[in-house]
């Protein structure tokens, strides 16, 4: 590779035996590449997080439920938890059993509760009435239920969901009721969890919002395990040189914390955390294609085929993805300046990186958005009848492996009824 601008690539090996070029050439653009070495040293990583012996990571497939990911999860002795029937799904085609899946539910039908109890996995319900519907079908069983203890965090408000307002859970002043109401069933509560939000990059409101779970476990005398949720920010400035979210820090936190509370409610449970960006955000980058350049009233456009069909996150929470430039000729970028990264979708919010100062970027060059792999693929869409990517995996001995065959115009038109 040449005249390129590629730094976190090439100290993480990113692609292996293979060039970007080589990759789009045999895949086509825009691509999903994943990197297999990455995504097992994030799984060993977080399960090394605290010394305290009954501790599980439960993926939050949510991020990225591609099979063969949750296969590599499954590898590293990581559970997993569920949001739907669908996860469900995978997850057991991934070889999950039903004592490593947590259903994580909030709004669900009695249908699809039930299609979580014949497969004998336990059901967090998010609400008094939603607890109400699961006792009616599930008389004298197990149950799960989420607290919402006030507290939140994020990096946009869209995805804060714990504190005052948000949908998430049931507040510590229902305690009551949710106590009648199992009593009422005769529903074991073997769990409680919360999720605070989603990426921290200090963890005190971690710490402070495990703090108000634990005082409401309290109340609660035979629990099994509490699930203190996920949220574990990565660095999505990483030409920045932003640094890393403090694990060893974090952990010992927790630890102090986690084994206190074992000691006073007189027994070991086990204490589940529910990482998703963290597992799957920097395996995963989205390679893609310069069609053309222009300068339209001052600003120059990079126009790319990244639209927000492919990549949702900037659109939609004006998240920032580090880019990198790959290119074959030798034509070098004699200087840098500032462009906006475009796709190829019919709305001017369709932006990938804006005012970005970069090197000279040319028509033909490829493009990489970094630490895409979570909540990247799996937001993407059909939308302008745009055919979603196909996925390909960096093996741990440097070869690539299709994951995923991109859409085609039959799929697109599948469901049609003619
Ligand atoms: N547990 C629950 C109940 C959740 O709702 C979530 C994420 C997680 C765990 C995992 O959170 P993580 O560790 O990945 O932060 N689409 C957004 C993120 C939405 C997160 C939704 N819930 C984004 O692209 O930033």
């Amino acid at each position: 590779m040449l005249n390129t601008h590629n730094q976190v690539t090439t100290n993480t090996n990113f692609f292996g035996n293979a060039s970007p070029h080589e990759l789009i050439e045999k895949y086509g653009s825009p691509l999903y590449v994943y990197n297999e070495n990455i995504l097992r040293d994030r799984c060993r990583e977080l399960k090394q997080l605290i010394t305290y012996p009954n501790f599980s990571v439960n993926y939050s497939v949510k991020a990225n439920g591609n099979l063969s990911l949750l296969k590599i999860a499954r590898e590293e002795e990581l559970n997993v938890d569920a949001m739907s029937p669908g996860e469900i799904y995978v997850e057991e085609m991934a070889g999950f059993k039903s004592d490593q899946i947590l259903f994580i539910s909030n709004n669900i039908s009695a249908e699809e509760m039930q299609y979580a109890l014949d497969r004998n996995i336990t059901v967090s319900v998010d609400s008094l009435s939603q607890l109400e519907t699961l006792g009616k079908i599930n008389n004298g069983g197990k149950v799960c239920v989420r607290f919402n203890p006030g507290v939140g965090a994020g990096h946009h408000e869209k995805v804060v969901t714990g504190g005052k307002k948000t949908k998430f859970g049931i507040e510590p002043t229902k305690i009551e009721e949710v106590k009648e109401i199992l009593e009422k069933y005769n529903l074991h509560l073997t769990g409680i969890n919360q999720h605070i939000g989603s990426l921290f990059m200090d963890g005190d409101k971690y710490i402070e919002g495990i703090n108000s779970l634990l005082s409401i476990a309290k109340n609660f005398k035979d629990l099994d395990f509490i699930d203190l949720g996920g949220g574990f920010g990565i660095p999505y400035k990483k030409l920045d040189h932003q640094p890393r979210l403090d694990l060893i820090e974090l952990g010992k936190k927790l630890d102090k914390v986690l084994f206190n509370f074992a000691k006073e409610y007189g027994k070991q449970l086990q204490f589940k955390i529910e990482p998703g960006r963290y597992i799957v955000g920097e395996c995963g980058l989205l390679l893609g294609t310069v069609h053309s350049t222009k300068v339209n009233y001052d600003i120059k456009y990079i126009g790319t085929d990244l639209g927000f069909n492919v990549l949702k996150r900037p659109i939609m929470y004006d998240s920032y993805h580090d880019i990198e430039i790959y290119r074959t000729r030798t034509k070098p970028s004699t200087k840098s300046e500032f462009v906006t990264v475009v796709g190829n979708i019919c709305e001017s919010g369709d932006i990938i990186a804006k005012e970005r100062m970069l090197p000279e970027i040319f028509e033909g060059d490829l493009l990489g958005v970094l630490d895409a792999g979570a909540y990247g693929y799996c937001m993407a869409s059909n939308y302008n009848n745009r055919l979603r990517p196909a996925e390909v995996l960096i093996s741990a001995t440097g070869d690539s492996k299709l994951i995923r065959k991109r859409d085609s115009f039959e799929s697109l038109v599948n469901n049609f009824i003619i």
